[in-house]
């Protein structure tokens, strides 16, 4: 076999103008002044962070990997019977390919030729998934995109003509404010065709007693997970932080709808960064938010779809009715 029939493409969509560490330093150094302290989540995915995310799904307390599997093995042929022939699948996120395998089996067996277009910030996570699997389907057409999600897609909107499902599995949408995944969604209902669609994995709302415990886990994973934070800004920008002088908590805000993730200070002290030289104070028990993470009731995620230019086609939900997969159609 040749090069090229063994290898996925890989496009760059955007090229970066920021030095990352510089927008890292600047969100850092805005985070900590304001009130209340808080620091992106976006900054969780380091080499170790998406190590300890891998392990925070399968955990027996993450309930929403397992959740959206079961939904996946049982309705994936459904689902791809649900779009266009031959439509191409784009992945915002690399995606965990244990997930995206489920639908990418189903699409072969169902379309002469599957082209699948993955889009991801980070270039090494991107090929490593996109080349495995090329070698697990040599058959798979794949055009991975490194880039922004808004870049990486209007790439794939712009170049091809065939009918697009772009899919966000996982719940990452709960990241976002309820407004910023109506105005994300929006800009993508501005780019797309008319016969294209969304897939969208969306964790809903529950007792707090079932979502508290998914996010701080008896093993403490979690909790890791969220200190590397502060790990990352002392490799990075030269922070002083302790790990122990700061604890993990998460609460289920039940009239938001979202878990609110924290990193709260053991005691009054300071901490130097070197990178802006500046030393920060923390007081007994303040906290830094560093996550929210939303859930949906099922008007709720009609009202999204409305509200971006969508309407709620299909649902899929596991047994349980704990999480779910939306089809959004413009
Ligand atoms: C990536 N995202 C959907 C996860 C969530 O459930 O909000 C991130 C996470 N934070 C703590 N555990 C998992």
């Amino acid at each position: 076999m040749t090069e090229t029939l063994t290898q996925p493409t890989i496009i760059k969509a955007d090229q970066q103008t920021a030095d990352p560490t510089e927008s890292f330093a600047i969100d850092v150094l805005v985070g900590m002044q304001a009130t209340p302290k808080r620091l992106s989540s976006v900054y969780f995915y380091d080499e170790k962070g998406s190590q300890l995310f891998e392990e925070i799904c399968d955990l027996d307390e993450y309930y929403l990997t397992r959740k959206e599997t079961e939904i996946l093995q049982r309705s994936a042929a459904e689902i791809i019977e649900n779009l266009p022939i031959n439509a191409h699948l784009v992945e915002l996120g690399s995606g965990s390919s244990r997930k995206t395998r489920i639908l990418l089996e189903a699409a072969m067996s169902r379309f002469d030729e599957t082209q699948y277009s993955p889009i991801d910030i980070s270039s090494e996570i991107l090929e490593s998934s996109a080349k495995d699997l090329k070698q697990h389907y040599p058959e798979l057409k794949i055009e991975a995109i490194v880039g922004r999600y808004e870049f990486g897609l209007k790439q794939i909107l712009q170049a091809n003509g065939s009918s697009n499902c772009i899919m966000w599995l996982g719940s990452s949408i709960g990241n976002l404010t309820r407004k910023e995944a109506a105005d994300f969604l929006r800009n993508i209902r501005q780019n797309i065709h008319g016969d294209d669609c969304l897939l969208l994995g969306m964790d809903l709302r529950k007792d707090a007693d079932i979502l508290e415990p998914a996010y701080d886990d008896k093993k403490g994973v979690t909790a890791a997970f969220n200190l590397n934070l502060l790990d990352r800004i002392n490799g990075e920008l030269g922070g002083q932080f302790k790990l122990d002088d700061f604890r993990h908590k998460a609460i289920y805000n039940v009239e938001e709808g979202r878990i609110e993730m924290y990193l709260v200070s053991e005691k009054d002290h300071e901490v130097h960064i070197d990178h802006f030289d500046k030393t920060i104070r923390f007081k007994e028990n303040e906290n830094i938010l560093t996550e929210y993470s939303y859930k949906y009731s099922q008007s709720e995620i009609v009202d999204l779809a409305e509200a971006s230019g969508f309407y709620l086609d299909k649902q899929w939900l596991d047994d349980s009715g704990w999480f779910s997969l939306n089809c959004f159609k413009p």
